[in-house]
């Protein structure tokens, strides 16, 4: 299979994009990290995003949320153009996106419940009691227990750190999250209850759920489709057959190692 056939993969009838990346350039000085990169996220799918170290992966989320300048390229995201909008509905469009850092998850000097707060603070008007009211539903909904809303992220497991960022990327009820290495660092069973918990949300919640991850477990429990970042671009996208089947060393590598047998179902192994 090649890139060219893969890419059939965006037409996908009438599913809705909700973030659509096109001829994405952006770089540093003389070292560009993405070259014409294009990439589609569709409403209520988890998209699982890879690639080796350093490929970018971080950069292109970053330029999605419009923390990095791009060099050429547009982004539609939530049926908007960025750069046709206005500022006022450009903060409109920040408050349906949440987002977990792969850094710096929490303010290390807010509780949990002031860090939840904040992006209400920064985007919405409203009243102490409402905040810690919507605060505490936030906490229930990640699965932590009430006892952590006054703990500072000093005092919490990695595992409740990364539920307590999840929670303040829900925030403000958003349609896409964005989610950054967020089993990085946890046991096995700490990440496949936070995969979990990403499912359960996508159900309940009917959120778009865009997963840079280098959690082969993540990739194939969770995952709807999965991207691949290589050669500063998107190489290849699809289901994990489609990886199997796509004809690159890294994501021969990648998916068909020795770690990835251990964990893709035999029926499921190319023949
Ligand atoms: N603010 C910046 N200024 C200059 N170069 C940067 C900046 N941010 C990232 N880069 C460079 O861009 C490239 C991609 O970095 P990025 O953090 O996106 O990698 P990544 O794919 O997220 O890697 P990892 O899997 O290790 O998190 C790297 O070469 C990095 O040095
Ligand atoms: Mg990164």
């Amino acid at each position: 299979m090649t890139a060219e056939e893969t890419s059939d993969a965006r037409d996908r009838g009438d599913a809705e994009a909700v973030l659509s990346v096109r001829d994405l350039t952006v770089g540093f000085g003389s070292n560009i990290v993405l070259d014409k990169l294009n990439l589609d996220i569709f409403r209520g799918e988890i998209l699982g995003f890879v690639g080796a170290s350093g490929t970018g992966k971080s950069v292109l989320m970053r330029t999605v949320l419009r923390l990095l300048p791009r060099r050429s390229g547009s982004i539609k995201i939530l049926g908007a153009e960025y750069d046709a909008v206005s500022e006022e509905e450009r903060v409109e469009l920040d408050m349906r996106l949440g987002v977990l850092f792969q850094h710096g998850a929490l303010f290390s000097s807010l509780t949990v419940m002031e860090n939840i707060q904040v992006p209400m603070r920064e985007y919405l008007d409203l009243p102490q009691d409402l905040m810690d009211e919507l605060a505490r539903l936030k906490i229930e909904l990640v699965g932590l227990a009430p006892e952590a809303a006054h703990k500072f992220p000093s005092e919490l497991s990695g595992g409740m750190i990364k539920r307590a960022a999840l929670a303040r990327a829900l925030a403000l009820d958003p349609d896409l999250v964005f989610l950054d290495e967020p089993t990085s660092g946890l046991d096995p069973i700490g990440a496949a209850e936070f995969d979990e918990l990403i499912a359960k949300l996508r159900d309940t919640l009917g959120l778009t759920v865009y997963m840079v991850t280098h959690d082969l477990d993540s990739l194939f429990s969770v995952c709807d489709r999965i991207a691949v970042l290589g050669q500063k671009r998107v190489l290849v996208e699809g289901t994990i057959e489609d990886m199997l089947a796509f004809d690159d060393e890294w994501v021969q590598a990648y998916f068909q190692g020795k770690r990835a047998r251990s964990i893709v179902p035999q029926d499921k192994r190319p023949s």
